[in-house]
């Protein structure tokens, strides 16, 4: 009779244990379906020890120009522990300016403060971000995924000028 007992609460606790699975698994796919929360696009990938010597990531500016004649000022920075390059970059004001990162090494953040930019910056991929920059001023780069000891000092600077 006791056994029996203990049978049923096991019984029991794998039933719940199934429930609760399937609810987390129901929210992962929610969070895809419906927040839109996903990894950063499939941009492209590349080796993260050959960064500095594959195109865009060897040619860094720090007044990056419309290279492809879309009307889009193309930013390519590199993330490392603990900084981002180059540093700071200037770009105009009004203008949209697509941000491609890469990492050098582990896992960063790329944010952007008082602009929709808030990225993952994932070594061997290559992460893609917009931003149209509607003040003069500096804007901070902030790392917002823990990377190391030096995680918290981690910035950099975008220097927004007005346009000519
Ligand atoms: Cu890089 Cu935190």
């Amino acid at each position: 009779m006791a056994g029996f007992q203990l049978e049923k609460g096991e019984r029991l606790f794998l039933y719940a244990t199934v429930l609760l699975l399937i609810a987390f698994f129901m929210a992962i796919i929610a969070s895809i379906s419906e927040a839109g929360i996903h990894l950063p696009d499939d941009e492209g990938q590349v080796d993260p020890n050959n960064l500095l010597n594959t195109a865009p990531f060897n040619n860094l500016q720090d007044r990056p120009q419309d290279t492809d004649g879309d009307g889009v000022i193309d930013a390519v920075l590199i993330a490392k522990a603990y900084a981002f390059e180059p540093n700071p970059i200037v770009v105009p004001k009004g203008q949209e300016v697509e941000f491609t990162v890469s990492s050098q090494d582990v896992i960063h953040g790329f944010l952007i403060n008082d602009v929709a930019v808030n990225a993952m910056v994932i070594p061997g991929h290559i992460t893609k971000v917009t931003a149209t920059f509607d003040e003069a001023g500096e804007y901070n780069i902030i790392c917002h995924e823990f990377c190391g000891i030096g995680h918290q000092t981690m910035f950099g600077r975008v220097i927004v000028e007005e346009g000519p």
